[in-house]
């Protein structure tokens, strides 16, 4: 899909030339005299340089330099206010496109570096791809790659800690990746056998929940939907990156087992966004083997979104977005791991009518980890996508207010990116108490929240963040630590904890915002096909929405907390975390779906 061009009317042979679409003139001698565009101290938390990886820098590397766009803060405001009915991409485009000064300058810049052939225009014309080898990149960007490495789960990239670029693209270029971007794992916590409790009974108000195990039909109990349609309209959409893969096997295991043989419903469609090793293949699928103690690359991730998509949106076809992408280390293959960019590019390129209703992303990062200008483009995406009518569902992480207590030095809880962006739905977790009635569900302990760092509040949640900030006292003793103008998060929440997942052949239980994201956009999505059914457009962003019209179809959470820093989950820490009281709190956000009472007030709109 990638527009190749060649560049020929930028040949310099004229000692002054004009660039199309604007009026200024540049010499031949322009100066692309580069400076430091971004430097870090070192490997964000979590990653080490790898010296016993020497990188293959003749293997070849996709880079993407994006463009500024223009008047974004107008698109924000119309896509704010836009509920219910959805722009198109070219309508967007015809918004927000770069100047056409932007495209040339790095056009010119990149053919006086001998890489105008290697470079193609992005398929929507914002971003500039080059594909070169590795060398060729550093010789561009006057920088060095390295191979890093992450500590808790062997997940190695290339990537470098610091790139120049000429000066006179400031303020036309906004990003340029792979490159001070590690990111992007699981929010799924380690671990995976919990001990069941001794107390544990079968909770008699909710039927299919035994004490805190999860499984499709304590869902549909809990959350309302179990005499839901069977619909079959409609698209849900799933993000696998990091090379996991659903299993075929292990689905059909798992609605053997816990959908009671009903198994019309087992299949998924696929796209493979890059090469990876299930390409080709229609299922994406691979057999489902776990790879011991490391988190990645394992499949429980994939098994345990498909598995409860698949059983919650029941007759609505599935479809798992398969983003390979792995560092060019062994020197085959190109280094494709900018994952939210590709995913998004190849997304917001589809036609309308081949978009997921809603999707959802059970990855991210520690947002002090993400370089701003590459959130910013990532969220700005995400902005886009919700505009053209997708619901997007982000899990809120799972360590809670997060590490250490400390953030690049500074007293700080840690925030989690995507969860922070403005134009996401963050979905933090709750779990089931034992032994009680129906809806007395509180927060998990690991549930990820609190207030970004990066992004300002957005009007939609600005009245009740400010009630919560108002009226919550037991935030006062960590004030310190978070930034109360920030975008607060979770927006909702769902049960994160004990869910039966098939994987490789057996049935493991696992917990983590990653449970409670494909729970909470399944029942979104269950929601999209009946607005489909009867004509209506999609929910597409959901968040003025869920803080207005929605919040009656939510249960407020009200018991429990989310555990603070400088400890371990289900530890104190040395902080407080934040408590879940009525109304939004930073533990549970709005609360949890009523499918029935959703649908009444989906349906009315
Ligand atoms: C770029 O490609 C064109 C067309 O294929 C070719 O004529 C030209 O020699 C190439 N330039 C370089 C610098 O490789
Ligand atoms: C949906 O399909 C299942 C199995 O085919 C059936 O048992 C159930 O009654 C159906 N639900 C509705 C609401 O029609
Ligand atoms: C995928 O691999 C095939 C064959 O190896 C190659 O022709 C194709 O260009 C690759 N596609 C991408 C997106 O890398
Ligand atoms: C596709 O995945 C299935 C499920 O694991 C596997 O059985 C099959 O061999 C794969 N096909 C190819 C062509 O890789
Ligand atoms: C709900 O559970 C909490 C403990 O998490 C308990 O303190 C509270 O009394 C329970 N409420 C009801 C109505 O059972
Ligand atoms: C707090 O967040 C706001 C909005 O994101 C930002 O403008 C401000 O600089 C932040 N303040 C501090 C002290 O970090
Ligand atoms: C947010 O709320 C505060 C306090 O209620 C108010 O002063 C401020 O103007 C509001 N901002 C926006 C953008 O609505
Ligand atoms: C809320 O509901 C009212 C009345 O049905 C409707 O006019 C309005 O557009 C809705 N607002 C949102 C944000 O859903």
């Amino acid at each position: 899909m990638l527009l190749k061009f060649f560049l020929v009317f930028f040949v310099l042979t004229s000692t002054s030339f004009a660039l199309p679409g604007n009026g200024k003139h540049y010499s031949r001698d322009v100066s692309f005299k580069t400076s430091i565009r971004e430097k870090l101290a070192g490997p964000p938390t979590g990653w080490v340089q790898d010296p016993s990886v020497n990188v293959d820098k003749n293997s070849m590397m996709s880079l993407r330099i994006h463009l500024v766009h223009q008047d974004m803060d107008k698109f924000h405001e119309l896509a704010m206010n836009f509920y219910g009915s959805h722009l198109s991409q070219q309508v967007i485009d015809s918004m927000i496109a770069p100047k056409d000064e932007s495209r040339n300058l790095v056009l010119q810049w990149l053919n006086i570096e001998g890489l105008g052939n290697y470079s193609s225009l992005s398929a929507r014309a914002d971003s500039i791809i080059v594909k070169a080898s590795i060398s060729q990149i550093e010789k561009l960007l006057n920088t060095e790659y390295s191979s890093f490495v992450r500590t808790d789960s062997g997940q190695s990239v290339v990537r470098t800690l610091e790139y120049s670029l000429p000066s006179v693209l400031k303020g036309h270029v906004d990003m340029v990746q792979p490159t001070t971007f590690f990111g992007l794992r699981p929010q799924r916590s380690g671990a995976r056998i919990i001990k069941p409790n001794s107390f544990e009974t079968e909770n008699s108000n909710v039927a299919g929940c035994v004490g805190t195990t999860v499984t499709p039909e304590c869902l549909s109990n809990l959350y309302g939907f179990a005499t839901a349609k069977n619909y079959t309209n409609g698209l849900m959409g799933i993000a696998g990156f990091l090379e996991e893969y659903p299993s075929p096997s292990d689905l059909t295991k798992f609605m053997t087992t816990f959908m009671q043989g009903r198994m019309e419903h087992q299949t998924y469609s696929c796209i493979e966004l890059h090469n990876g090793t299930a390409a080709g293949n229609t299922t994406c699928g691979i057999s489902g083997v776990e790879t011991g103690s490391k988190i990645i690359p394992d499949y429980s991730e994939a098994n345990l979104d498909v598995q409860y998509t698949r059983a919650i949106t029941k007759a609505i076809p599935n479809i798992y977005y398969s983003t390979a992408g792995r560092p060019p280390i062994l020197g085959t293959g190109e280094n494709t791991n900018e994952p939210y960019l590709d995913f998004l590019d190849v997304l917001l390129n589809l036609p309308s009518a081949s978009l997921p209703n809603t999707i959802s992303i059970s990855y991210g990062d520690d947002e002090s980890t993400v370089p701003l200008d590459y959130a910013t483009t990532v969220c700005n995406l995400f902005a886009q996508l919700g505009a053209r009518g997708v619901s997007i569902l982000v899990a809120s992480g799972d360590s809670g207010v997060g590490g250490s207590c400390l953030v690049n030095g500074k007293a700080q809880f840690t925030t989690a990116f995507p969860a922070s962006c403005p134009w996401v739905t963050a979905v933090g977790g709750t779990t089931l108490a034992t032994g009680q009635t129906k809806y007395n569900e509180t927060a998990w302990d690991g549930s990820g929240g609190g207030f970004s760092e990066v992004f300002g509040r957005p009007s939609y949640q600005n009245a009740t963040v400010n009630k919560w900030l108002v009226s919550d006292k037991t935030h006062q003793a960590v004030n310190l630590y978070f930034n109360q103008s920030g975008r607060a998060y979770p927006d909702v929440s769902a049960q994160s904890y004990g869910f039966q997942v098939v994987i490789g052949g057996s049935t493991e239980t696992i917990y983590g915002t990653s449970c409670a994201s494909p729970t909470f956009a399944s029942i979104i999505q269950l929601l999209n096909s009946d607005r489909l059914a009867s004509g209506k457009t999609g929910l597409g962003f959901l968040n003025p929405w869920l803080y207005s019209n929605a919040t009656a179809g939510l249960t407020d959470i009200t018991n429990g907390a989310n555990s603070g820093c400088g400890g371990t989950i289900g530890s104190a820490g040395t902080t407080a975390g934040f408590q879940a009281v009525p109304g939004w709190d930073p533990a549970t956000g709005l609360g949890t779906p009523n499918f029935q009472s959703l649908l009444k007030i989906s349906s009315a709109t």
